[in-house]
């Protein structure tokens, strides 16, 4: 028998549940080449949507009940359109978020059908919350004819991950599973919200992801902190200099005038918030010209200040990205995403992977007893219909 692709054993499974077709949307994770906690600080970060996503397999309903199918977790969770109520089950809480936006924007939704399921693997930090959250706003939009523009749908998904699931997350993720573009980066102006695209197909080397397998619960009680520190920060230079409202207005001099000022860890974090929006523009510019030796560079710095000034780090991804120092078919390792574990994003010569993925497995189930998984990624399209 072929092997059945994913989406379409989803909407088989919805066409048994149901006994109707389904639209079928695709919603991909993510990855972030360099910009990290730069997106709540109003700065630039360049993710790219890739080849792992959620799909959503969808019928609207006469009724004003909502059926939500989760095809990997065999779980069902119904609720009334006008009531979505937050669910100690978890996993609702994505979608319901989303249907509370819409209710609170004044949208008329009627209920729906919903299988959903993907291939993102959960805790790596391949942003498999705001693909729910981007997949069901941009899914909805179309089959009521809400007629909700890209950028409104973006906020509305960040709004449900804010206000219904509770994580403070910047716009980053839920702006790339909607924007992203094939074989492109985003350079995204977290001010401005306006975003230019960065070709970044090579033929020899591609994206690999190490997964630590860990996700740590300091993850967003930490995440929260770093936001309080950085405005903080920039509240006290705004005193001095009045033109700034985040760090994104703030220079590396005018952060450095500050050491001294600043509470000695608040210094720290925004030190580093600032010199990774610079770091980006000049990686950027690499990037323009096919260096990706010297943008891989940026990202070994990035993680440096992730872990020294940031404090976001953990001693597993510190140690995968230690061991792909030295190798020159190796041009970039660092952390991606939130932090306290999830993946490390690395550029790897393609005739290497096999043997650099190899041996850092081997030395990491040494050291922690863990099982590091690897994924190689493509870029591919944002949230887009299939079906
Ligand atoms: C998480 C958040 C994003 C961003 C990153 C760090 O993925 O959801 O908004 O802040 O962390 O860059």
């Amino acid at each position: 028998m072929i092997d059945m692709l994913l989406h379409e054993k989803i909407g088989k499974k919805f066409l048994e549940i149901f006994n109707e077709n389904p639209f079928i949307v695709r919603s991909p994770g993510r990855v972030n080449l360099i910009g990290e906690h730069t997106d709540y600080n109003n700065g630039f970060v360049l993710p790219a949507a890739i080849d792992k996503a959620i799909y959503f397999a969808i019928t609207p309903r006469s009724d004003n009940l909502c059926k939500l199918i989760s095809y990997d977790l065999n779980d069902t969770h119904e609720f009334e359109i006008s009531k979505p109520e937050f669910s100690d089950k978890h996993w609702p809480n994505y979608l319901m978020g989303v249907v509370d936006q819409l209710n609170k924007k004044g949208f008329k939704l009627k209920g729906f059908n919903c299988v959903f399921g993907g291939d993102i693997p959960i805790g790596a930090g391949l942003s498999s919350s705001a693909a729910i959250e981007g997949g069901l706003a941009f899914t909805l939009n179309h089959i009521f004819n809400f007629g909700i523009d890209k950028l409104e749908l973006v906020k509305l998904a960040q709004r449900a991950e804010n206000e219904f699931v509770g994580v403070k997350c910047g716009i980053m993720d839920q702006y790339i599973n909607i924007f992203g573009h094939k074989g492109n980066v985003l350079r995204i102006d977290c001010r401005s919200l306006e975003y230019e695209y960065f070709p970044f197909e090579f033929d020899n080397v591609s994206i690999v992801l190490f997964d630590t397998g860990v996700s740590h619960s300091l993850a967003s009680s930490e995440y929260n902190k770093r936001r309080m520190e950085c405005s903080e920060g920039a509240n006290a230079i705004k005193k001095v200099y009045n033109e700034v409202n985040s760090l994104r207005d703030v220079s590396v001099e005018m952060v450095n005038e500050f050491k001294t000022k600043l509470d000695t860890v608040v210094f720290k974090r925004c030190k580093y918030a600032v010199e990774e929006n610079k770091r980006l523009l000049d990686a950027c510019e690499k990037l323009v010209r096919k260096d990706l030796v010297a943008f891989g560079n940026y990202m070994y710095r990035t993680h440096m200040g992730l872990s020294d000034d940031y404090e976001v780090s953990c001693k597993e991804l510190d140690y995968l990205v230690e061991q792909t120092k030295d190798n020159p078919k190796i041009y970039g390792s660092r952390m991606m995403g939130g932090g306290f574990g999830g993946c490390t994003i690395n550029l790897i010569e393609n005739d290497a992977i096999e043997e650099v993925s190899k041996k850092i497995t081997i030395d990491y189930k040494k050291k922690f007893n863990l099982d590091a998984k690897t994924y190689v990624t493509k870029i591919n399209s944002g949230t887009s219909i299939i079906k």
